[in-house]
């Protein structure tokens, strides 16, 4: 069977002011009526191979009652994970893979961050079909997007071989998470490499085996908090002494990026997906993404747009009204409003960072 797991800890501060540290991008509806979180979720709905019915969603403490009123919104069933403090993804991942083997299984878990916008389900379904079978043989399977610019905030995987029997997939040859900006320009010149979606597959007792390999102390640490975690209806709670033990890590740096160099683990595949994913990191990620009218303009809330192109405006509490507007974006909320140049979008978080400082 398949076992997905949503990851729901980020807090997303390139989208503020709608993302706020108490309600992150992933829990916001920002393309239509589900929130990210609930796309996602329902994501494999409709998939015609054995998924498990719940969903295990891990997540900070203090989003847990919004978590679990959007899955009941959709209908759905999910095991809550709650973590004390973010410790980043390896952490998290390896909490989910215990919960997962708990009862003697050992199913693919499918790793899903919360906050991704795909807009061609069945293109990811079909990805997903091929890196079941890879994953229920033993690999670590990542999907692979076409690079359209040196981004610095992803992983490049080196795409190898083809592998054997599969559809699509290459073997990896190397992750290289996150590098400087004359790195990403020249793996993107290159050709063979492949953005990492951070969508991940692979048996729950592979990346126990990795972690426990590549972090003993988070492995250990990660087993005392499940141990002794508490369970109630709707929440699994990690013990908090134990997992604030926990060194901080992410999947990439902690196992993907180490991988090539222990293959007795497990090999690593990428299987290309070409399902118009986006993270939105940013407001022009999320125009990009969004179904805009004719002139290329995307509305939510009450929004009058005259004589504009190419803009977004999203209107929280109030009737915004756009004229004359090209490649803008507009947010109102109640208490801020963000105007800004599309080009200028990643600038959000100096704001975001002056408002901290400021207090
Ligand atoms: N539960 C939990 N706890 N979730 C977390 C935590 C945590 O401590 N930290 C992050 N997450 C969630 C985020 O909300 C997000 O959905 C997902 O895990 C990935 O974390 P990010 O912090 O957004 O990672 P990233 O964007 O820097 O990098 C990853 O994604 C890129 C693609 O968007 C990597 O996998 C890159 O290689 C990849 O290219
Ligand atoms: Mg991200």
């Amino acid at each position: 069977t398949i076992q997905s797991v949503i990851l729901s800890g980020g807090s997303g501060t390139r989208l503020w002011p709608a993302s706020r540290e108490q309600y992150p991008k992933q829990l916001l509806a920002l393309t239509g009526t589900d929130t990210l979180l609930q796309a996602t979720a329902r994501r494999l709905d409709g998939f015609d191979a054995a998924v498990a019915p719940d969903t295990i969603v891990v997540s900070n403490e203090e989003y847990r009652f919004v978590i679990a009123e959007q899955l009941r919104q959709l209908g759905k069933r999910g095991r809550i994970v709650l973590e004390p403090a973010g410790r980043n993804t390896a952490p998290a991942l390896t909490l989910a893979a215990l919960l997962a083997v708990r009862d003697g299984a050992d199913p693919v878990l499918l790793v899903m961050p919360a906050d991704h916008v795909i807009p061609d389900v069945a293109r990811f379904q079909t990805a997903i079909a091929e890196g079941a079978g890879l994953a229920a043989n033993g690999a670590f399977v990542t999907f692979g997007i076409v690079p359209d610019r040196a981004e610095t905030g992803y992983g490049y995987i080196r795409t190898g071989d083809s592998v054997a029997g599969a559809a699509s997939a290459r073997a990896i040859d190397a992750f290289v998470e996150k590098p400087d900006a004359a790195t990403a320009a020249k793996y993107v010149a290159a050709g063979d490499y492949l953005w990492n979606s951070g969508i991940f597959m692979m048996k729950a007792s592979r990346w126990l085996a990795a972690i426990e390999r590549f972090n003993p102390e988070m492995a250990a640490a990660c087993r005392r908090a499940m141990d002794s975690a508490t369970d109630d209806a709707d929440f699994v709670r990690a013990d908090k002494a134990a997992f604030l033990t926990s060194p901080s890590d992410s999947i990439d740096y902690a196992v993907m990026e180490k991988l090539p160099s222990a293959p007795e683990l497990g090999r690593g595949v990428v299987v290309p997906m070409a399902a118009g994913w986006s993270d939105v990191g940013a407001w022009d990620a999320l125009w990009q993404v969004c179904e805009k009218d004719a002139a290329g303009n995307v509305g939510r809330g009450d929004v009058m747009f005259e004589s504009s192109e190419d803009t977004m405006v999203m209107a929280e509490s109030r009737l915004v009204a756009a004229i004359g507007l090209k490649d803008m974006v507009v947010v109102e909320t109640p208490d801020a409003v963000m105007v800004a140049h599309k080009r200028n979008t990643q600038d959000v978080k100096k704001i975001v960072a002056r408002l901290k400082a400021e207090g």
